[in-house]
């Protein structure tokens, strides 16, 4: 069973492998990362927030699973364009309750696969722009905590400590295995593993 994972279970540091193949596997897979990000009412997530370590991630920015219109899936997407630079506050499920400003290119465009294998290019701004970065950074194990401004990590840290706590426990609990069992995992996978 999927399930998002919270900082900081190793998948999120985790550089993602490129997807090779698109296939029913996967296409499960993202139909069930949709669920889970509507269930969370998260506009973004990638497949390493589910501990797949392939390179993808889903996308709704009205967040509402009654627009499935909106839905776009990115495989293997590359940032080939960045242009000025704003601050927009961002989330993220796996902090849950930590929003913060954070500076970014304001603009940006995309290359990347959709799922039925097509290459497509998108120029995007505001939200958009914020969200294709957001996800495309998780893709390579960096996260918005490494963007905050040092004031600002320092007021977060003891929520960012809470997160880690609340991981920690679950580990305890035995809902995950020890760090270097996942790391194992994910270095095998698809033999090990969750599959959706
Ligand atoms: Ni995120």
């Amino acid at each position: 069973m999927l399930r998002i994972v919270q900082y900081p279970h190793p998948a999120l540091r985790y550089e993602s492998r490129p997807v090779t193949n698109i296939d029913d596997r996967l296409r499960t897979a993202v139909r069930a990362m949709f669920d889970l990000m509507y269930d969370a009412h998260g506009i973004g997530l990638a497949a390493n927030q589910v501990a797949i370590p392939l390179q993808f991630f889903v996308l709704n920015l009205t967040a509402d699973p009654e627009q499935p219109e909106a839905e776009q899936v990115f495989i293997n997407p590359e940032i080939i364009k960045r242009h000025s630079a704003d601050d927009y506050e961002e989330g993220c499920l796996s902090f849950p309750g930590i929003y913060a400003k954070i500076r970014r290119p304001r603009k940006v465009r995309v290359r990347a696969f959709d799922l039925s294998g097509n290459e497509v290019i998108v120029d995007a701004d505001e939200l958009y722009s914020r969200a294709l970065q957001h996800e495309t950074d998780h893709l390579h194990g960096k996260l918005y905590i490494d963007l905050f401004e040092p004031n600002l990590r320092t007021a977060l840290n003891p929520k960012i400590a809470e997160v880690e706590a609340g991981f920690r426990a679950s580990q305890e609990r035995g809902e995950f295995p020890s760090d270097d069992e996942i790391r194992r995992q994910l270095d095998a996978w698809p033999e090990f593993g969750p599959v959706a």
